[in-house]
């Protein structure tokens, strides 16, 4: 490809706490190279409409803080077909855009790997979501952040819950991944994990729930992903006709998009940063097709045909421990 002259970036998929962190670090360290960079408007969707804006030094100021992204994102269904994808590339060359990066998940990189095949047009992801379900990547933008929302959430439950003696059941997010309640669980005490990766019928639930009762707890705490069998709405349902096996009087909540909404921690914005850095550096050494994604604390490049289309493993010692430290 020679060096990048005019490159893209864009956030697409669920927003994550950071990824304002990523575009600055992007739009910063390309600019420094004295490159053009343009902000795409609404992730796959702007990049179809040949919708971009370019960034200047100060058009990215004031929002490392902030989550969200400023420049929009989107799922845009049209981008699955060749004929969008093909859309997209023509806008590229149309406004002499060389280089495309893309800040976003597993559905986001899955479909950057497979414009950069299709196109030949460089591409380089940046690992982002609050689901932390890439794989390869120990870390993925926002995890942290929306751990700590949850922790908070939780931390508060507990309190109410302790003081009525009821069992608390949280419902978080992940899409089918369990990360996320596996860590707010273990973090958070919880007498039961509840993940797609091992999955608890409502019978061992109630046992667990009762067990915690008969221990002269004041309360139990349940974190269910989102992605269980056994979501928020299902054991609501199942535990209504069971008030005396359980002990407990029970209350349930489904925390929601709250938890993409934190403001990013000082590890997602050091994240990002990096990240955003290394996405131009990878693009300067014409190191495309790569994800740039976290590992045994630093920054790695991925291939992204070796990251896209296979699940990360959860470890099952770590639900283990969350069952012997609730004890
Ligand atoms: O992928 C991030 C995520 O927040 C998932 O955890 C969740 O299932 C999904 O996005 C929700 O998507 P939407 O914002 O489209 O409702």
């Amino acid at each position: 490809m020679g060096e990048a002259r005019h490159i893209a970036v864009l956030t697409s998929g669920g927003d994550a706490p950071g990824m304002n962190a990523t575009i600055r670090a992007v739009a910063r360290c390309a600019l420094d190279r004295d490159w053009r960079v343009s902000g795409v408007r609404d992730g796959y969707g702007g990049l179809m409409r040949g919708d971009f804006e370019e960034l200047g030094s100060r058009s990215v100021a004031g929002i490392l803080h902030r989550a969200g992204t400023m420049l929009g994102s989107s799922r845009a269904k049209a981008f699955r077909e060749p004929s969008g994808r093909a859309r997209a590339a023509q806008q590229m060359r149309d406004a002499g855009i060389d280089a495309l990066v893309v800040i976003g998940g597993n559905g986001s990189q899955a479909g950057a790997w497979t414009f950069a095949s299709e196109t030949g047009l460089p591409v380089v992801g940046i690992a982002s979501t609050i689901d932390n379900d890439l794989f390869g990547t120990e870390a993925t933008l926002g995890v942290d952040s929306a751990l700590h929302v949850i922790l908070q959430a939780i931390d508060q439950l507990k309190v109410t819950a302790s003081s009525h003696r009821r069992a608390s059941v949280i419902e978080v997010m992940g899409r089918d991944c369990g990360y996320l309640a596996l860590m707010a669980g273990v973090a958070g005490g919880a007498e039961a994990i509840v993940i797609p990766e091992a999955e608890l019928p409502a019978e061992a639930i109630v046992r667990e729930i009762r067990a915690a009762y008969d221990r002269g707890k004041s309360h139990a705490l349940v974190v269910v992903a989102e992605g269980s069998s056994s979501n928020a709405r299902a054991l609501e349902a199942y535990f209504a006709d069971r008030p005396e096996e359980l002990g407990f009087e029970t209350r349930v909540t489904v925390l929601g998009h709250v938890q993409r909404g934190g403001s990013p921690t000082p590890f997602d914005r050091m994240l990002g940063s990096r990240l955003g850095a290394d996405a131009v550096a990878a693009l300067a050494a014409d190191e495309v097709g790569v994800l740039c994604a976290w590992k045994q604390g630093a920054v790695a490049r991925l291939p992204l045909a070796e990251v896209v289309g296979k699940r990360k493993q959860l470890s099952k010692e770590l639900l283990e421990l969350g069952r012997v430290l609730a004890r």
